[in-house]
């Protein structure tokens, strides 16, 4: 039977076709996947019988009986737990669940931003947000970061600058709390600072906190939605990283002006409830516990990750030791271009992220590269990375020779 030609009837301005997936790489360090060993199991199939037998019949009615902003006992469960740990005020009514933090980026985008329209994001930033711009027709200017977060002083150039051109951003969109790729903590300083930056301009904060939970010292500074005194924070969170992303859960806190926007526009008739019921069984009683066990794991695999670049590139690999997260934003010489680096490596089984698409500058990604380590055992991570650093020397000439290893013997 000769199959159907849709290839005509396409509508115009599809992205490119979705590959094919075959299977997960021998060694995966793309993907912001957990630790499978992490998963909570026992505890979620206690918690998805026990609520299942209780108020499972709600099944029978869209949005359970909570109505369409998601499961109410989860989202109680949220306004406490923000309340205690970022230091935001907000209602149960003044969060809504959605399918993943993936469906908020684009439930906030769908509400204020057209083709031609300006943001403000971190120079490296997320690959799923800098994506969505780009499809959406959207200027994305850059702000470089350092240790402590976004640099202040560069984002006031970049809003006098704009303000010059009669450019008025429609966001600034940060990832304060263990940025993505960087792992860096904005400073509660530089949290006022960019406050009122905002203010002044007139220009809202998009606040994605999806990491904002795994702190090796569990210690965060507050939210910018917590410290705000004008309103003019929208903040996103997700289970994705502190339980599992296969739950597809995650919320926006804003105000119900902003929420009822968005609800016009979420098309799906609710997120998926049994992940909802099951979270929100689960988190009121185990999340507290889980999470300090969580990431103790998580900082055992970095340091492997770490110790492993070290013995394998020397002094070739640069990066900074994170406060928390699932990634390593690491630097290679300049001569390595890692989006061609990636095909090499993938032949040879290992999975990277290359630098050029977690940043809005693509020529100061280029020698960068991200590194998950939360889902690649131990052993896979030191093989990994030897097998990476290999098919680097052979592509790129370095590292030269394993540096630590022969300088120690030296
Ligand atoms: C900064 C950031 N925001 C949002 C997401 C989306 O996550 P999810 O849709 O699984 O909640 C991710 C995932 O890696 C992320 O890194």
């Amino acid at each position: 039977m000769t199959s159907f030609d849709f290839t005509p009837l396409l509508a115009p301005g599809l992205p490119p076709p979705a590959l094919k997936w075959t299977g997960f790489p021998k060694y995966n360090f793309t993907g912001g996947h957990n630790d499978a060993d992490q998963v909570p199991l026992d505890a979620l199939v206690k918690a998805a019988n026990d609520v299942l037998a209780r108020e499972g019949r709600n099944l029978a009615t869209y949005g359970l009986a909570s109505g369409p902003q998601g499961y109410k006992p989860l989202r109680e469960f949220l306004a406490q737990k923000l309340k205690r740990t970022a230091g935001i005020s907000c209602a149960a009514d003044e969060i809504l669940i959605t399918s993943g933090s993936l469906q908020a980026l684009d439930l906030v985008n769908g509400i204020l931003l057209s083709r031609g329209d300006t943001v403000i994001i971190e120079r490296e930033s997320y690959q799923g947000a800098l994506n969505r711009l780009t499809r959406l027709g959207v200027n994305a200017v850059g702000i470089p970061l350092d240790g402590e977060g976004m640099r202040m002083d560069a984002l006031a150039t970049a809003l006098d600058d704009l303000k010059r051109r009669g450019v008025r951003p429609k966001y600034i969109y940060t990832i304060p709390t263990v940025q993505n790729p960087t792992g860096t903590i904005l400073s509660e300083a530089r949290r006022h600072e960019l406050l009122r930056l905002a203010q002044q301009h007139g220009v809202p904060i998009f606040e994605d906190d999806c990491y904002s939970d795994l702190i090796w010292d569990g210690r965060r500074p507050p939210a910018l939605h917590a410290m705000s005194q004008h309103g003019g924070v929208i903040h996103i969170g997700s289970f994705s990283k502190s339980i599992a992303p296969a739950l597809r859960v995650g919320y926006i806190v804003a105000e119900w002006d902003l929420l009822a926007r968005m609800l016009a526009i979420k098309t799906d008739a609710g997120s998926g409830a049994l992940e909802q019921m099951v979270l929100g069984e689960f988190c009121p009683k185990h999340f507290d516990a889980h999470v300090p066990a969580l990431t103790r794991g998580l900082r055992a695999k970095l340091e492997t990750l770490m110790d492993a670049l070290n013995e394998q590139f020397g002094t070739a690999a640069e990066f900074d030791d994170p406060k928390g997260g699932i990634f390593l934003w690491v630097k290679l010489p300049d001569q390595v271009d890692t989006s061609k680096l990636y095909q090499p490596a993938l032949a040879a089984g290992v999975a990277i992220n290359p630098g050029p698409e977690w940043a809005t500058d693509k020529a100061y990604g280029k020698s960068r590269t991200r590194l998950c380590f939360a889902n690649a055992s131990h052993d896979e991570i030191r093989q990994g990375v030897a097998t990476l650093a290999e098919v680097c020397r052979r592509e790129f000439g370095v590292p030269a020779r394993i540096a630590n290893v022969e300088r120690a013997r030296a």
